[in-house]
Formats: C-alpha cells, structure tokens, sequence
C-alpha cells in the first residue's frame, strides 16, 4: 500500500541527516560529535521500537512525526559544538532551540504534512525542557514523549559506557563533574527521595549523575522504554556503582524499587 509504505520510510530523512552531519566532519577534535551520530540513530531506533509498540493506537502521522523528531532532535548539537566546543547548553546555546531553528531553516521536513512537521518541530523544541506544561496538546505531548523516552534509553547507555571508563570524550559526556567514587549529594539524594528530577546545574559529582540516571525512571510514559530499561541491565549496573553508605540507602533502595515495577510494567507490554 503507497500510503503506508511512505508512512514507514525514512531513508531519505536518514540520508539527509548524515549529510549535514557529513559538513561538520573537518571540525577538530570532532569524536564528541561522532558519538552525537550514533546517539541520533539509536534514539531514532528506540523511538520506531516505542511506536512500533503502540502502532494500533496512534495514527500512522503521530507515529511518523515522533520518529522524524527522534533522527533530528539533536541536530543542533553539531553547530553547537563547532561554535562553542562544548554541549554544556549553560556555556553556550540551548541546544534544543538551536535543533528546532536547524531543522526548520534547513526545511529537513520539506516533504512532510504540515501536521508532521509542527508535531515533529515541537517535539524537538521541548525535547530538553526540565518540566513539560500541562497545557501541551495531547498529540504534542506524545510525540515529545516518545522523543523524551527514546532519549533517556540510549543516555543511559552511554553514561554507563563512561562512568567507569576514561574515554577522551568522557568530560564531555559528564558535563565536567567531579569524579570522587565516595561522594555524593545530600540534595540530589533528596529529590530521589521525593520523586523530583534535580537539574543538571546541581550535580557536582559523578555519584550525583548517577542518582539523576536513576530518578529518570519516574518520568518514563511508555511500557516499551521501561521493558526495554529493565532488560537491558543497564539500571542495574547504574545503581550497582553508588557507594554503599548507610545515608545513601534508603535513596538506592527507592530506585532498585522502581527498577523492579520498569521489569513489572514491560511484562504487561
Ligand atoms: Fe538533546
């Protein structure tokens, strides 16, 4: 069926987003971005498996306008780096805004519905935001869900992959905390504790990104990513690297709790 086949076809969005990424190659010292591309592509995969997953709910536009977010939601990150050398958005642009301009000077959804591409530029606007506003539209919101959802699963990958290893893209990627294995924040156990997500402007320590990894958990929306979380052992292996202290536990504890109803929930899915 012509329809539906251009419904699940991305190639052409595939292509286009490699060849822009292709004009940053001549930036030096470019490994952070090289890992920015395999991010992309695992995110927009996640993004396709969480569709996929819901596929008799949403319709064909919902799901293809979250998959289109997913491949350019972070597109803004290669001139962000190339001006700035840094993907601290504090130290230099909100990458996210940056990503939404990209795409929309660019016309990347030039061939897309109009509906697609406002769902899909949206998506990538709110992609980074700390809080959503309850008032977004409900197709607004699932699509920056899926986006949100797709993102923290392959974060979590890569910070496993980099907090016990000394890659030269490690600052980077840490966003320049201090690695200390014993130390931890009272406050961003606390938000733990009280079921808030701390921004990344508090973190002073590794054990704190950590904790913030963890604490995710809360705002994950779809069945899909949880099953996904709980079977990877990424989480796991996330909690398992906080140091055993009695003042800590009882933050560790309410995590591993939640990692055991990501497990419950991807059983239902
Ligand atoms: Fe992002």
């Amino acid at each position: 069926m012509k329809g539906r086949r251009h419904t699940d076809d991305f190639s052409a969005h595939c292509k286009r987003f490699l060849d822009y990424t292709d004009s940053f190659k001549d930036v030096p010292d470019a490994a952070p971005l090289r890992l920015k591309v395999e991010h992309t592509f695992k995110v927009y995969e996640h993004a396709k498996f969480i569709v996929s997953s819901l596929k008799d709910s949403i319709s064909p536009e919902l799901g293809r306008a979250a998959v289109l977010a997913a491949l350019y939601h972070d597109c803004g990150r290669f001139p962000q780096f190339s001006k700035y050398r840094t993907f601290l958005d504090a130290k230099s642009v909100n990458h996210a805004v940056l990503s939404f301009q990209t795409m929309r000077d660019r016309d990347f959804l030039q061939e897309e519905t109009s509906r697609v591409r406002k769902l899909a530029q949206c998506a990538v606007l709110l992609h980074n935001r700390h809080r959503l506003s309850p008032m977004l539209e409900s197709d607004a919101r699932f699509v920056t869900d899926v986006v949100r959802d797709a993102d923290k699963l392959d974060i979590f990958r890569i910070m496993v992959g980099h907090l016990t290893s000394a890659l030269p893209e490690r600052d980077a990627v840490l966003l320049h905390v201090k690695d200390d294995p014993e130390r931890w924040s009272s406050n961003i156990a606390e938000d733990v504790l009280a079921g808030r997500i701390s921004s990344y402007s508090d973190l002073r320590y590794v054990n704190d990104f950590r904790l913030l990894l963890g604490a995710w958990m809360y705002e994950l929306r779809f069945d899909a990513t949880k099953k996904a979380l709980a079977e990877s052992g990424l989480m796991a292996e996330v909690l398992s690297q906080l140091p055993s202290d009695e003042a800590l536990r009882p933050a560790v504890e309410k995590l591993k709790a939640m990692l055991e109803e990501c497990g419950i929930a991807g059983r239902r899915s």
